[in-house]
């Protein structure tokens, strides 16, 4: 899968692929990425990007021209290219909007600043449009960067056989069990004894009874969504009748 990130700043993509799990399948060349100047693509002796809103106002807007020839420049390579603008204002981004995104071969990802873009280039160039949440960041470049990790680690071969994508919060619509590992006891605090039972069926039980918790006190809109088993009904009536739920880590006075 080819990403093509067109921003201000692609100094700011220099490190964080690097490492882990992308840094690796970009070895792999499972996924490829590439940062495009916008500044590149002005014609002009000062190589202006930005410029004044008609009609007054505060910021400044982002010009159409210098996007427009970045975005044909991609396109005449690969014109299936799916372009996503990168707004707050968009759809905002969950695990199955990703899943749909890695579905692609090639995104081009339009990085905004300031005030925004020329409207002309949401009308005429981009394909979808993404926010990663309801909070304001300073442009679409930590945003672009949230998508490329979402979606890469979809992809196959990315993630190691052993940290399999469908055991994910949210693929099925539980958040996950809690996890130990060594010391079993680390300042008075012991890991839960049938962890270390050996009984796998007591284990798998108690996992999904503590996914199930955690989703209830934590997430209920999930819980609403989530495709339950019989079993798992049950299960959450008898975590209902204990009456003993805690706040499963959760240290917040809702
Ligand atoms: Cl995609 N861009 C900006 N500037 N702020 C955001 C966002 C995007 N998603 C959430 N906040």
């Amino acid at each position: 899968m080819r990403f093509d990130i067109l921003t201000l700043f692609p100094n700011m993509f220099s490190s964080p692929f690097q490492e882990s799990i992308l840094g690796k399948a970009i070895e792999k060349e499972l996924i490829h990425i590439r940062t495009i100047n916008i500044r590149d693509f002005t014609l002009d002796k000062h190589q202006v990007v930005d410029d004044t809103p008609y009609g007054g106002g505060q910021g400044m807007v982002m010009k159409v021209e210098p996007i427009a020839r970045a975005i044909e420049s991609v396109k005449s390579q690969n014109p299936s290219a799916w372009t996503v603008y990168l707004t707050p204002q968009g759809k905002q981004l969950n695990q199955e909007l990703a899943l749909n995104l890695s579905s692609r071969s090639h995104l081009i990802l339009l990085c905004g600043r300031y005030e925004g873009v020329d409207e002309r280039v949401r009308e005429l160039f981009v394909d979808e449009e993404i926010s990663i949440g309801d909070y304001v960041l300073t442009g679409g470049e930590l945003a672009a960067m949230v998508i490329i990790d979402a979606v890469s680690r979809l992809l196959p071969g990315v993630l190691g056989s052993d940290q399999s994508a469908t055991d994910d919060s949210f693929f099925n619509s539980l958040l996950e069990y809690p996890q130990y590992t060594r010391p079993f006891d680390f300042r008075g605090s012991c890991v839960p004894e049938v962890l270390l039972s050996g009984n796998h069926s007591a284990i798998s039980l108690w996992r999904r009874r503590e996914a199930l918790k955690r989703t209830l006190v934590r997430r209920p809109d999930l819980l609403a969504k989530a495709n339950l088993s019989n079993e798992d009904k049950k299960l959450l009536e008898e975590i209902l009748k204990e009456n003993s739920i805690d706040d499963c880590g959760l240290r917040n006075s809702d």
